[in-house]
């Protein structure tokens, strides 16, 4: 595993000697960071149906290297790739998630909804998203998808997947999460894989929170966000991430504060405001 060089450089610019070792000691065994800046959110954003595979194939061609999806599991405990706790909004369907199998939700057309030129997109499970994402060199973010009193379940299982899919690949997903506990026990199932905390505005408390659950990032709402955040979020040594962005100046100003990447329903407009130099990949 290799160290993520912003921690080694925060414990160089802040702590000298004998507590640089200590910070050194403790960081060291964190995943990186691979998450490039500009993240297509929900796969491909506002430009295909959530969630599917169209909008990772739309992602790709626009050039975009990284995508967020979210992940629920299925009634027999399969990883299914959905926002929404029910079909209602996408599949026009009245059933819960987590009340059909796989088998019945992958048969589910999430895409006419979108529009009719996407007819027939059915709802994917993890496994088809992942060898998606392997295919054309995107970076993922899976976003497990639930409430703490199923965190464990739900974290642990999405966190198996995630290793068995991508066993092997230089870019492994990072996961994030609204739910501690879920967060908890996917680091207890697969501490390889980096992990996020998703948060609205920036608690209080989120120091000890991402330190508790060893992540590497905070994922926060760009609307609840300010440029003090920022810079207290890097200060750690964490990264930061902020969602939901689609506007190219609002973009152009987080990256020249420091936020490492941006979840955006318009990859095709903040593809072209990536700070200059700075690359696509971290
Ligand atoms: O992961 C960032 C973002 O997707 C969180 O909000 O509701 O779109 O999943 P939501
Ligand atoms: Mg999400």
């Amino acid at each position: 595993m290799i160290a993520d060089p912003i921690d080694m450089a925060v414990a160089r610019a802040t702590l000298p000697g004998i507590g640089s070792a200590i910070f050194k000691e403790k960081h060291a065994m964190r995943p990186s960071w691979k998450l490039p800046a500009v993240v297509a959110h929900r796969c491909g954003g506002a430009l295909a149906p959530e969630n599917t595979l169209a909008g990772l194939e739309i992602a790709a061609a626009l050039g975009v290297r990284g995508v967020e999806f979210d992940v629920q599991l299925s009634a027999d405990g399969e990883p299914v790739v959905i926002h929404d706790d029910t079909l209602a909004r996408t599949g026009g369907l009245n059933h819960r998630v987590d009340g059909l199998t796989r088998d019945r939700l992958i048969a589910c057309d999430v895409g006419a909804r979108h529009h009719r030129a996407f007819a027939g997109e059915c709802l994917p499970d993890l496994a088809r998203i992942a060898e998606a994402c392997r295919r054309l060199g995107l970076v993922a973010n899976v976003e497990i998808k639930c409430d703490d009193r199923e965190g464990e379940r739900v974290g642990a299982a999405v966190a198996r997947a995630c290793m068995r899919l991508w066993h092997g690949d230089p870019s492994p997903p990072l996961l994030s999460s609204f739910s501690t506990e879920a967060l908890a026990a996917a680091r207890a199932e697969a501490p390889d894989l980096a992990r996020a905390l998703l948060v609205e505005g920036v608690p209080r408390d989120w120091r000890p929170r991402t330190e508790a659950l060893g992540c590497v990032a905070l994922h926060c709402r760009a609307a609840d966000l300010d440029d003090a955040d920022v810079a207290d979020v890097r200060a750690s040594g964490l990264r930061i991430a902020a969602y939901t962005e689609n506007d190219p100046a609002r973009a152009a100003h987080w990256f020249a504060i420091g936020v490492d990447a941006l979840f955006t329903d318009r990859p095709d407009r903040l593809m072209a405001c990536l700070p200059a130099g700075a690359g696509h990949l971290p």
